[in-house]
């Protein structure tokens, strides 16, 4: 795969996954596995369905049946040019109501209504209407790990990809040098690290990312050594601090497709590794492992189900859809 939003329906592709997958699995479970693979392409076609995938799906998925994969801002524009009547995200409901919100015409399905995100459940609209009426006059932008009703109260959207991009551009549209964005304290901080303007950040943070310390790279480094650790921006500022470089899923699987290092260690969810350990054979994972449980919620069988039965459907109220739309397309449309 030669970059972050390529068509991974590939066969290559798919027997690497196996070959990586197939050392972990009984032969029983890879013979249902290759089963429900034929199963969701045949379904996709009848259904004229794609699916989105996250990087941080498990190979089989993210090999084996997904269109688009990548990380919340590619999703985000990809879903904009789907030339499909059913989407399927693979991935967690705050993705599935983003590629809703750029298609309100298109059935948007979700294998499991369950898949939430530690980050959406920590903040509500009426959180945002509160913090406005805090700091009046202010530009508010939220993560896109928020509900649809959260993105509604805000003037822009932004991802881990262009944190940096938006907080500047929307204190420049405001004419002032102080922004709120929500609602993670650690990509906050580790975007202000980043720029002059100052950011006024909500109490919340990934459930996975911040348990990873500083003292788990400085273990790393001690056994590893020449390893490159790449850390995303939902960490804690220290653990940022000392990583080789950071930035989105998708912009550390290109930094690892560009540089090749001999040694790399994720500090991000686990399955990551697993699906860029495919493409880059010569360099070996360290994997400090972290699951998302609820990235794990997605499975090739409820994949498979979810075109069998074509649920669960994802529907936004379609006020809250109108105005939560601005600020993703204002996200979009930024240069
Ligand atoms: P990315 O947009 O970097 O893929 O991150 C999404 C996410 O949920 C990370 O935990
Ligand atoms: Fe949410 Fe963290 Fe899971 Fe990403 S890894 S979906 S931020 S809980």
């Amino acid at each position: 795969m030669q970059s972050s939003n390529t068509c991974a329906n590939n066969y290559s592709f798919a027997d690497r996954a196996y070959a990586s997958i197939s050392q972990r699995m009984l032969p029983a479970e890879l013979a249902l596995m290759q089963d429900d693979i034929a199963a969701v392409r045949r379904l996709k076609q009848e259904r004229n369905a794609i699916i989105l995938a996250h990087n941080y799906q498990t190979p089989e998925i993210y090999y084996g049946v997904a269109d688009i994969v990548g990380d919340s801002l590619v999703l985000a524009r990809e879903a904009m040019n789907v030339d499909a009547s059913v989407i399927v995200v693979a991935g967690v409901h705050f993705m599935a109501e983003t590629a809703k919100l750029l298609n309100p015409d298109k059935t948007v399905l979700i294998p499991d209504s369950r898949a939430g995100c530690s980050l959406a459940e920590s903040i509500t609209a009426t959180d945002v209407r509160n913090l406005r009426r805090r700091h009046p006059g202010l530009p508010i932008i939220a993560y896109v790990n928020t509900s649809a009703a959260v993105k509604a109260e805000v003037e822009y959207c932004c991802t881990s990809a262009n944190a940096k991009r938006v907080v500047e551009f929307a204190a420049h549209e405001a004419g002032t040098d102080t922004v709120i964005m929500l609602p993670d304290r650690y990509l906050a901080a580790n975007t202000a690290r980043t720029t002059s303007i100052n950011i006024i950040a909500w109490d919340g943070a990934c459930e996975v990312h911040q348990r990873f310390a500083a003292a788990d790279i400085a273990h790393v480094r001690a056994q590893y050594e020449n390893v490159t650790v790449l850390a995303h921006p939902e960490c804690p500022e220290d653990v940022v601090e000392v990583a080789d470089f950071s930035g989105s899923t998708a912009a550390m699987a290109d930094f690892i497709r560009k540089h090749r290092p001999t040694r790399v260690a994720l500090i991000t969810e686990c399955s990551m590794s697993d699906n860029v350990a495919a493409e880059v054979p010569e360099t070996e994972f360290v994997k400090p492992c972290n699951l998302c449980p609820h990235m794990k919620r997605i499975t090739l069988g409820n994949i498979r189900l979810s075109l069998e039965t074509m649920g669960k459907e994802v529907i936004i109220e379609p006020v809250i859809a109108s105005r939560a739309r601005i600020s993703v397309e204002r996200m979009l449309a930024i240069p």
